[in-house]
């Protein structure tokens, strides 16, 4: 049909005959003249419809609207001189018309392609139609380019691509399952997975040695801007290896990932941090390293102040911290209304106040300064390395809850400060993560529970590690693995330690105990999320832009209106009623 794609026609084709075909991006009517710029999967072309060329032409391109499907024969021409379009490719050129074919219409377009203030909705329910700009082009031709380097890195590294199934058992990753009724088994469900844990697993037991998948893994969790019901990871198991060699892969296939996508500056080898540290110096297990803002302890200066609330928080430095997060400039930066403010921000995430200091000339200053002595005064200053023009802020109380909110504030700083640095990558190991959380006197943990302990001699449940990993971009949790329990009576113990009683952990997890007992090998692995990958790497702001049919943040996709409601008998068929919807309060 076509002899070139749009941007394929350049000065060399100067003088001769091509067709072209795609959308109408935009139509000019120079009062005889008409242009219209012809877009196809990439880029744009100028055709050129005149009357004293060709009439026929020129009357049906007079019906041409927005977004048409043409298919244009004409004659390549230079542009008239300052007439050139620096920014295409194709912007030395133009096409006069002589056969023109209206292959389709539109309808005017429910909104403005390329205009990035349209609602979210609008755009979700006609999906196909944002695809259509340059700018969703361009995100799924380097989430093609990313997967197939995926493939091929791995490939070489002698890992055997393999499927897993679908419709399965539930595998516990921390959310809900989505389940799917069995017609054959009424009132029996598969689960769809939350990823392919424990069939990979189970592919070591096989003896593959090396497995991969490009794998669709499903939640049931509330959404974030970084996180879809559905969603695909590049999930990796091998056998026979310890936590360096499985770190040793994950690095050379990112970087081989990021270089072929055109990131070349991306390192060989990350940096490395152990969880404890991320959490006391940053307070998060995915901190962003673009930037500095690091806090420090100042529990055992505080211990010796004269104000009770700190003194008292200070007396139990097991439970509690107090962090003090140094802004260079900050007291020059910020007004104290705006110091004031910060206080406001912390405490929607639990605090009960934000203490604060600015370094003057004539020293240390703020509201805290009465409750300290000169000599403290001048320890805080030499811990936290103040220069005149600074301000530090501190956070006190329940350790848990000040890292999370003083790791917020951070953040927050750094944006507002607009500190961030774009177009940089930072990849970081958190490493040692501990094996178990306890939430309401509930263990849970904290990786999945397939995960090997450093050791099972403990005092305090949550001080147990595990050999556990998490690689961090930018601040964000691009992927996470461990090094896998091959033993079953570890795994059996791990069940017993989370309050898995043993005739449930037959019954959820009998299969992987048995598989255990028939010469599992050492193994581990990693997956890492490609969805997020792809959003990072094209820096856009919401997950969704970067798949091509996304759900919203409740879980809906408004193009097909899924989930919706089925006929009763199909129900019927499936064993299923639909209980009448409690009445909300
Ligand atoms: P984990 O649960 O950490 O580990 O998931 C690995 C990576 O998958 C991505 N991810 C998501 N992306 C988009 N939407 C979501 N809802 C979502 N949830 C997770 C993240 C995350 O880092 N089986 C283990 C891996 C292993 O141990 O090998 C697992 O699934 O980028």
């Amino acid at each position: 049909m076509r002899t070139h794609y749009c941007a394929e026609v350049t000065e060399k084709h100067i003088g001769e005959k091509v067709t072209v075909a795609g959308w109408v991006s935009s139509r000019r009517d120079h009062g005889g003249l008409i242009f219209i710029d012809l877009r196809d999967k990439d880029q744009v072309v100028q055709l050129v419809c005149d009357p004293a060329d060709n009439a026929a032409a020129h009357k049906m391109a007079e019906e041409v609207r927005d977004q048409f499907v043409l298919i244009a024969t004409g004659k390549v021409r230079a542009r008239g001189e300052g007439l050139e379009n620096p920014k295409l490719k194709t912007g030395k050129i133009e096409i006069v018309v002589d056969e023109l074919t209206i292959e389709n219409r539109s309808k005017p377009m429910p909104f403005e392609l390329n205009d990035e203030k349209v609602n979210e909705e609008i755009k979700l329910k006609h999906r196909y139609l944002e695809l259509r700009t340059q700018k969703s082009y361009d995100i799924f031709k380097l989430r093609s380019k990313a997967t197939i380097a995926t493939r091929n890195a791995l490939d070489e590294l002698d890992f055997l691509e393999v499927e897993t199934p679908i419709i399965t058992k539930s595998t516990p990753e921390g959310a809900r399952d989505y389940l799917v009724p069995s017609r054959v088994h009424g009132g029996e469900f598969y689960a769809l997975p939350q990823s392919p844990q424990l069939f990979k697993q189970l592919l070591m037991v096989g003896g593959f040695d090396r497995y991969f998948q490009i794998a669709k893994c499903f939640r049931d969790e509330d959404l974030r801007a970084d996180r879809q019901p559905e969603f695909t990871q590049i999930d990796v198991e091998m056998s026979f290896c310890d936590q360096e060699d499985v770190i040793a892969v994950a690095e050379k296939l990112i970087s081989d990932v990021f270089h072929k996508c055109g990131f070349d500056a991306v390192p060989t080898t990350f940096k490395r941090m152990t969880y404890a540290d991320a959490m006391e110096n940053y307070g998060s297990d995915k901190p962003d390293m673009r930037y500095d803002l690091k806090m420090v302890d100042v529990i055992d200066i505080f211990e010796r102040c004269d104000n009770e609330i700190f003194s008292k928080i200070a007396a139990a430095p097991k439970k509690n911290r107090i962090k003090a997060l140094k802004v260079p400039k900050g007291d020059e930066i910020f007004s104290k209304r705006q110091m004031k403010g910060f206080e406001e921000y912390v405490r929607k995430f639990g605090a009960s106040g934000l203490g604060y200091f600015q370094m003057k000339e004539e020293g240390l200053k703020g509201p805290l300064a009465k409750f300290f002595t000169e000599d403290d005064l001048q320890a805080i200053i030499e811990r936290c390395e103040l220069e005149i023009g600074d301000a530090v802020f501190f956070g006190a109380g329940d350790k848990k809850l000040v890292w999370d909110y003083m790791g917020r504030f951070r953040i927050y700083l750094a944006e507002i400060m607009d500190i961030i640095p774009e177009d940089t990558f930072e990849f970081l190991w958190v490493m040692d993560f501990p094996m178990f959380e306890v939430e309401d006197g509930k263990v849970k943990a904290l990786h999945h529970p397939f995960t090997q302990p450093k050791s099972l001699d403990f005092e305090d449940i949550e001080e147990i590690e595990s050999v556990a990993y998490d690689i961090v971009l930018n601040g964000t949790e691009l992927g996470g693995g461990s090094i896998r329990i091959h033993k079953e009576d570890m795994q059996a113990e791990i069940f017993k330690l989370l309050g898995i009683d043993e005739e449930e952990a037959q019954e959820k997890f009998g299969f992987l105990l048995e598989a255990l007992k028939y010469g599992a090998p050492p193994h581990g692995g990693f997956a890492l999320g490609l969805d997020r990958m792809i959003m990072l790497m094209t820096g856009s702001s919401s997950i969704r832009e970067v798949i091509a049919f996304p759900k919203t943040q409740k879980a809906q996709c408004l193009l097909t209106q899924a989930p919706s409601e089925v006929d009763t008998e199909q129900l019927k068929e499936l064993s299923l009623r639909i209980r009448q919807q409690a009445p909300t309060a």
